[in-house]
């Protein structure tokens, strides 16, 4: 329960706009519209929680779609337990389908949402979530605005299968992209084995960035427990969507707000669980992100010294075997958060959308398949999460290391005299188009010891970030059984990718990030243990490339193409500190400031 006094009729937002006799003129304009399609004066005016549904789905998301159906069991379950529900839509955040990025829209769906909730007579959001920036968009908002607020996700589609086998969605594409590059499929083939791991509607069934920030939502205690991973088709999905439909009415009455639920503690939560779930290496981002606007610093040296020791725990694609289905039955959410509560790894007091605490709602929720979720005492791979790297080339680079193969280990880090290191000669790319057009070149001469580089694939670079940095070799290579190789980059990568690649490098090379110095054929060398990547290279020739690139006018990038992403690139911030819009981390509490009439 939140500390304050729970609300009466006449403290109500919403009053302000529909019973207001000092302003007579305008509450008469706001009434007579709404009633204009049949809502009565009695239920707008006669002290009912008006609870606004931030609608996610349209045929432009299909992820989230199945949320214009599942809408009717909340607009239920708000009128059964006394509210008022008013849909209205977000803007649409498609991660497959947007150009040049979904992420290009997460900053822009929240700036229309916290003006929607700051704007109009709203005492409550629901907030219908499902593809991967959908989620972040609405917490960011919702911190911001800081009116009461709960997490309905879609959840994940039914498994994938191609005969016995699982086909994960997102993952399956990283793997025949190799297949395709060597011939042993055609083109036909490779656009129906992906269309495999989509048979129903719902987000990825793998544990990439949907999954994870769903259940993101879910461990900060912004959604009901237990309800992240129902897959989208069960029937539970409707009762869900029914019963947070009738707790957020209630949270409006008890006065509980984000800025109860999203405290440090809920962020160092979101962390440990993040790590042991392998989640996406999209989720500091947007973690950071919402709790920026909630206004808690955290930041990826958070994420290494609170996660990188968590065992992995679901054992999920891309980093284990299974799928949401699996992952749903043996317990979801609630089982791993009870053996990190059992190891001591959790803030069990934190406060959730329930009105209880995490420890109360997920204590004694045991796995039911321990090959899937698996006990702390007998994970998948020890010490799972991010690794926070830095050096003379970026204050901060993530890597995943839950993905980090065993060839992937024995080729680069079992060296006996350097175990948790391994240097090489880069291959540098300038943005995606660029390395399409050079990647099979001879002349950069790339063999098993070279490290692949993308840099312009920032915020700035590419706007919203290109998720490109893990790239596949040269089909000569892959030819030859070498299928992966190291990649560093200053872009995002998918979270439904299994490559342990160094990415989302801050700063960026085009706001003058070290990426922007090096040149193919320098040398880096990588050490985990010390947690450094640095360019192998004496400080006065560094500088002295410094002094060029800044004579030339910096590291260029292509024109911007819309306004938004003008506006976009003159205020967001790096990757490590959220991608965020810059003048927009200060506010706070928003919503009860009320708009001038
Ligand atoms: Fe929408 Fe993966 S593409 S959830
Ligand atoms: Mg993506």
């Amino acid at each position: 329960m939140s500390e304050r006094p729970r609300r009466t009729a006449d403290q109500l937002r919403s009053r302000w706009w529909f019973d207001n006799p000092d302003h007579a003129g305008t509450t008469a304009l706001c009434l007579e519209r709404y009633m204009n399609y049949g809502i009565t004066l009695e239920e707008l005016s006669s002290g009912k929680p008006i609870i606004g549904i931030a609608q996610s789905g349209s045929d432009l998301t299909p992820c989230n779609r199945h949320h214009i159906q599942l809408v009717e069991r909340v607009k239920a379950g708000i009128r059964a337990a006394g509210g008022v529900p008013f849909e209205f839509p977000l803007h649409p955040i498609h991660e497959n389908v947007r150009r040049p990025t979904a992420a290009l829209d997460r900053n822009l769906a929240y700036l229309g949402l916290v003006e929607v909730l700051h704007g109009y007579p709203l005492d409550g959001v629901l907030l219908t979530t499902g593809c991967d920036k959908t989620t972040p968009a609405c917490l960011m908002a919702a911190a911001t605005a800081d009116i009461p607020a709960i997490v309905l996700s879609g959840g994940p589609m039914l498994n994938g299968w191609r005969g016995k086998e699982r086909v994960g969605s997102g993952t399956i594409v990283w793997e025949l992209r190799k297949r395709l590059a060597t011939g042993e499929i055609d083109y036909p083939e490779f656009l129906a084995r992906i269309a495999d791991s989509a048979p129903s509607v719902g987000h990825c069934n793998t544990m990439g960035t949907a999954s994870t920030m769903n259940s993101m939502a879910e461990a900060l205690g912004m959604s009901l427990p237990g309800s992240a991973m129902i897959p989208a088709p069960y029937k539970e999905r409707p009762m869900v969507a029914y019963e947070t439909g009738a707790r957020i009415v209630e949270m409006v009455w008890e006065d509980l707000r984000p800025s109860d639920i999203l405290t440090r503690e809920a962020f160092e939560n979101a962390i440990v669980v993040c790590s042991a779930l392998g989640g996406s290496s999209n989720a500091p981002v947007h973690i950071n992100a919402i709790a920026r606007h909630a206004g808690i610093e955290l930041t990826n040296d958070d994420w290494q010294r609170l996660g990188h020791a968590i065992p992995l725990l679901a054992n999920v694609m891309p980093a284990g075997a299974y799928l949401g289905e699996e992952f749903f039955r043996a317990g979801g959410v609630p089982a791993v958060v009870h053996e990190l509560l059992t190891a001591g790894r959790l803030h069990g007091d934190a406060l959730t959308v329930n009105g209880q605490t995490l420890r109360a709602n997920c204590f004694g929720r045991e796995t039911q398949d321990d090959d899937v979720i698996r006990r702390y005492a007998d994970p998948l791979v020890e010490s799972a999460g991010f690794l926070n790297l830095k050096g003379n080339l970026f204050d901060s680079a993530l890597m995943k290391t839950s993905v980090i193969s065993h060839d992937f280990r024995r080729r680069y880090l079992s060296r006996p005299e350097d175990p948790e290191a391994f240097e090489g000669k880069v291959a540098v790319f300038d943005g995606s188009e660029d390395y399409h057009a050079r990647i099979d070149d001879p002349a950069l001469d790339i063999d098993e010891n070279t490290i692949l580089v993308m840099r312009g694939a920032g915020p700035v670079g590419h706007p919203g970030g290109a998720e490109v940095v893990n790239m596949q070799p040269p089909e000569a290579l892959i030819k030859r059984g070498i299928d992966s190789l190291p990649c560093l980059g200053d872009g995002r990568q998918s979270g439904t990718s299994g490559s342990p690649s160094i990415l989302n490098a801050s700063p960026e090379a085009a706001t003058g990030g070290g990426l922007a110095l090096l040149e193919t054929g320098d040398r880096i060398r990588i050490d985990l243990k010390r947690g450094e990547a640095n360019l192998l290279i004496d400080d006065e020739e560094l500088a002295a490339r410094r002094a060029r690139l800044e004579a030339s006018g910096g590291y260029p990038y292509r024109d911007h193409q819309t306004p938004w992403q003008e506006i976009q690139r003159s205020m967001v911030e790096p990757l490590d500190r959220g991608m965020t819009l810059a003048p927009a981390t200060k506010y706070r509490a928003i919503a009860w400031d009320l708009p001038r009439d």
